[in-house]
């Protein structure tokens, strides 16, 4: 079991079991079924902390944004929100889930790439703090729809491309997102921006792509905004992106490290009194959550490839079929037991691509075992689907031995509730 891959206090009890948040998975499995989301609160409060502190030894003049995307669950919010975050949405359905976890208007900032005017709406009514324009059509948008004036902040596309996958590179000129810099787009929205009576523009944006462990492009993307800046810059907001641990050889940065890097780079570039804000969202939730599921078959094909069948796949975690995202696994059971036999761990779909894992060792698996994939807090719940009618998981948060649903499992009768 690897240390970085699973949350804090992860351990195996006398029974050879797993631990989570000092949950023991077989009894999780009894009280909620499989498959299931599970959470240590414990990893994603103090990684909440630890972006915190660390902006805390420089500077009081910053705000910690939890990007919703990655784990959109009201008890997620309230827990940010409890610890001093702010918050990131990114349509008017994150924004109506922060909204109800009891956020404060102001401390929410608001993204999109195609905000509706029904979006614009709701945010402007709810009094939102800021919305990060994206477009020109947007610009005019907002001039027709908001009634008051809006604090705003532009987002740019720096020209940086970080080494991740391509779908989830955002930086580059080449993108559906923001105002690019290069062909001078930027600059035009800005001076847009300042002749307008409803926006009041009040920062700069970048966001260029997720899962990073490289923290110079952050650096380099700063320093190409930094030609943008005029007296109307009171913020900086550098996005999300820190890449966190799927298996065991993968190294990611420290929080600190990239949060001094990002205020170093800020001081360097925009001096000492702009804001400065971070939207990090898989780096707060990624590694506290761990997904169970139960072996239901295991076909061997003599000299070719066992297949280990669990009962979820790709309606509960797309991202290997999307991004060729890698997972460890564990019989979570019987979690002391040596890891021995290799096989591929498939999900219940009718789609030969719906493959959670290729070649994965494991302590030689039974029909009946609890199959856990580590690390997949973050865009698994949000990103789950009904593919095959297969009802959603449940999410669960644990701490100090205690388990609670936070998102109930969904019933076949939900899926029948949109029906008119
Ligand atoms: N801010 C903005 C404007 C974003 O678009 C994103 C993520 C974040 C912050 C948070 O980035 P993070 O810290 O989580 O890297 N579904 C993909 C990830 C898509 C990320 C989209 N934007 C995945 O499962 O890898």
């Amino acid at each position: 079991m690897a240390a970085m891959v699973y949350p804090v206090g992860t351990v195996t009890n006398a029974l050879g079991h797993l631990e989570i948040g000092g949950c023991d998975v077989v009894d999780l499995r009894e009280e909620f079924g499989t498959p299931a989301y599970i959470f240590s609160v414990e990893e994603m409060r103090r990684r909440a902390m630890a972006y915190q502190s660390a902006f805390a030894a420089h500077t009081d003049n910053f705000e910690v944004l939890f990007a919703s995307k990655a784990l959109p669950v009201t008890a997620a919010y309230r827990l940010f929100a409890e610890t001093g975050l702010s918050v990131d949405v990114a349509s008017g359905g994150e924004l109506t889930i922060a909204l109800a976890a009891g956020y404060a208007p102001e401390r929410i900032y608001m993204h999109g790439n195609n905000k509706t005017d029904a979006e614009l709406e709701l945010a402007s009514n709810a009094g939102v703090g800021h919305l990060i324009v994206d477009s020109f059509d947007e610009i005019d948008r907002c001039e027709r729809v908001l009634k008051e004036e809006q604090d705003v902040l532009i987002r740019v596309t720096p020209g940086i491309k970080p080494s991740t996958h391509t779908y989830i590179q955002t930086g580059q000129l080449d993108s559906k997102f923001g105002f690019g810099l290069e062909d001078g787009t930027a600059a035009k929205a800005i001076e847009r921006v300042l002749a307008s009576d409803r926006l009041n523009l009040v920062g700069l944006h970048f966001h260029i792509g997720s899962q990073i462990f490289e923290i110079e492009p952050f650096r380099l993307a700063v320093e190409a905004l930094a030609g943008l800046r005029g007296d109307w810059c009171r913020i900086v907001d550098l996005g999300g992106g820190l890449g966190i641990s799927y298996a065991e050889a993968d190294e990611p940065p420290e929080i600190a490290s990239y949060v001094d890097l990002k205020i170093a780079s800020v001081r360097e570039f925009f001096g000492d009194d702009v804001r400065i804000l971070i939207e990090p969202g898989r780096s707060l939730v990624g590694t506290a959550g761990v997904t169970i599921y139960t072996v239901g078959t295991i076909k061997e094909i003599p000299g070719i490839r066992t297949y280990l069948s669990v009962d979820g796949g790709m309606s509960d975690n797309l991202r290997p079929m999307l991004y060729d995202a890698e997972y460890e696994a564990i019989i979570a059971n019987r979690a002391g037991d040596p890891a021995e036999r290799v096989v591929t761990v498939a999900g219940s779909h009718c789609e030969s691509g719906d493959i959670l894992i290729r070649d994965v060792t494991l302590a030689n698996p039974q029909v009946g075992d609890i199959l856990l994939t580590p690390a997949t807090g973050a865009y698994g719940h949000s990103m789950a689907n009904n593919y095959n009618g297969m009802p959603r998981p449940p999410v669960v948060f644990c701490e100090n031995g205690e388990a609670r649903v936070v998102v109930r499992r969904e019933t076949y009768e939900d899926l029948l509730v949109r029906d008119v």
